[in-house]
């Protein structure tokens, strides 16, 4: 196994960084110290993280284009990928382009955005999250597809970690419980909703958890459960 190379400031990809839980996660990672590729669409969005920090270096880039190798840096500590989208439709009127469009950007994005980061992550011994859901584990009604993303991502997380154990990287899934973002449109008091920093909180805890351990599923639920 290759020695552990500890350079300073640590380096993280963040996807999904112009909004939400993403935004959170760029926002407490360059807080920490760490140096963060913020990776979205919004040009505005981005445009405002990189006044925030210094750390931080927006990179805009639509996940369902192009080669993602390009995003993914010589050093990299940490990959985070919170970019997804949920639609608000049932199976019957969800064509085949519909399905792509999320199973690429919910996984196969992750997927590969993985693969391309894994020489570096071996060399630092890193850590990659993987933003999951409740629906990673149960469907609703109207969320199936977004359930079926979220299921094979979790499928990747629990692949991925036993591919890679060998190697040093440690791979984590954070299931949030509704959380108060744009995602986010169900009928219920918002003051009840999860806040994004919390999220961003148990990402963080999973990517500075000691070396010892890695922390594989992280389920972040609202002190009261919600329906909606
Ligand atoms: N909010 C919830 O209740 C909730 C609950 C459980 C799990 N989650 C999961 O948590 C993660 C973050 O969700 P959120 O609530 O923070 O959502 P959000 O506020 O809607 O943010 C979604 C992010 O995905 C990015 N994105 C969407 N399409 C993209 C594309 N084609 N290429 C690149 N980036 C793209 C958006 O950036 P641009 O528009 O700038 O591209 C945005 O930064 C997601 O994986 C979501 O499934 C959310």
């Amino acid at each position: 196994m290759d020695t552990i190379q500890h350079s300073s400031p640590h380096t993280a990809l963040v996807t999904g960084a112009t909004s939400g839980i993403g935004r959170e996660v760029t926002l407490q990672l360059a807080d920490a110290g760490w140096r963060v590729i913020a990776v979205g669409r919004d040009q505005q969005a981005l445009a405002e993280l990189g006044r925030v920090s210094e750390l931080i270096s927006p990179r805009a880039a639509d996940l369902l284009e192009g080669d993602l190798a390009g995003l993914v840096p010589e050093q990299l500590d940490a990959l985070v990928h919170a970019a997804g989208i949920s639609p608000d439709t049932g199976v019957e009127h969800t064509d085949t382009e519909d399905w792509s469009r999320v199973l690429t950007l919910n996984v196969t994005a992750g997927a590969q955005l993985a693969r391309h980061a894994l020489p570096a992550l071996r060399r630092a011994h890193g850590t990659i999250v993987f933003l999951n859901s409740g629906a990673g584990t149960a469907a609703r009604p109207r969320n199936a597809v977004y359930a079926a993303s979220k299921h094979a991502l979790r499928a990747l997380a629990n692949g991925l970690r036993v591919e890679e154990e060998g190697n040093g990287v440690r791979v984590s899934s954070v299931y949030p419980g509704p959380t108060d973002t744009p995602m986010f449109t169900g009928h219920v008091d918002r003051s009840e909703l999860i806040q994004p920093a919390s999220v961003a909180a148990a990402v963080l805890t999973a990517i500075t958890a000691g070396p010892d351990v890695q922390l594989t599923d992280i389920h972040v639920r609202p002190r009261r459960e919600l329906s909606w």
